[in-house]
């Protein structure tokens, strides 16, 4: 399984990249709002320096929802950096874009993906990624990893090759059951990577070693 990082915040994809686990980063308007980023020439800026800090692929999300805007932005934004995957909003206009994309030999991230029907779709249409939103489910009190199971079943039945990748991840536990159900990619906070690190009987079982060393040490030290 692929991670990738939901952020456009550069320190934390440093971070995640000096780890050396980070296959990619996915971003969105709102995660480029919270950095201040806006205007054409800053937000190209902003994605070629993302797309030059990591060698996999890196989203970024078209603000256009007809399909002409569309399909002209997106062609600005995969011109910016050979790993830059368009992103497109699971809308009528945007299967349409990402149709024409996958024509022209450009690679697309469908986003805002609630059901199986819109994952069928968008990889009928060519879409390279499907971003399933599992944490705003789980926010309405429904089963948001179900629908992990259900994209990645269909997507077995059917020999798809589109990449079932799990958005909207809150927490470490939810990654870890992405696995199990099958995604392709997780991308997540910075915060649910880290998580994945803790174990009270990690840090405890390391405390012990140190410990026991510590005390040869001195015992030779000693004798
Ligand atoms: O990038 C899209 C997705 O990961 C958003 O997550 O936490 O805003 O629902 P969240």
């Amino acid at each position: 399984m692929k991670f990738f990082i939901d952020t456009a915040n550069l320190q934390q994809i440093e971070e995640a990249a000096s780890l050396g686990i980070l296959d990619g980063v996915t971003t969105n308007p709102s995660l480029m709002a919270k950095e201040g980023i806006s205007g054409t020439a800053n937000v190209e800026r902003h994605y070629r320096t993302i797309a030059e800090m990591v060698p996999g692929d890196v989203s970024a999300e078209v603000i256009a929802t007809d399909f002409e805007g569309m399909v002209e932005e997106g062609k600005r934004l995969a011109g910016i950096a050979p790993n830059i995957v368009v992103k497109v909003p699971m809308i009528k206009d945007g299967i349409k874009a990402i149709s024409h994309f996958a024509k022209i030999g450009i690679k697309t991230n469908c986003t805002l993906i609630f059901s199986g029907a819109q994952a069928l779709l968008a990889a009928k249409a060519g879409a390279t990624y499907v971003s399933p939103f599992i944490g705003r489910i789980d926010d309405i009190n429904w089963e948001g990893m179900d629908l992990i199971s259900e994209i990645a079943a269909i997507y077995q039945t059917q020999g798809i090759k589109t990449e079932l990748l799990a958005a909207s991840i809150r927490s470490s536990k939810h990654i870890v059951e992405a696995a199990l159900a099958g995604a392709d990619v997780v991308t997540c906070p910075l915060s649910s990577i880290l998580g994945m690190l803790k174990h009270p009987l990690t840090d405890i079982g390391l405390e012990k070693f140190l410990a026991d060393h510590r005390k040869v040490q001195e015992a030779a030290a000693n004798a």
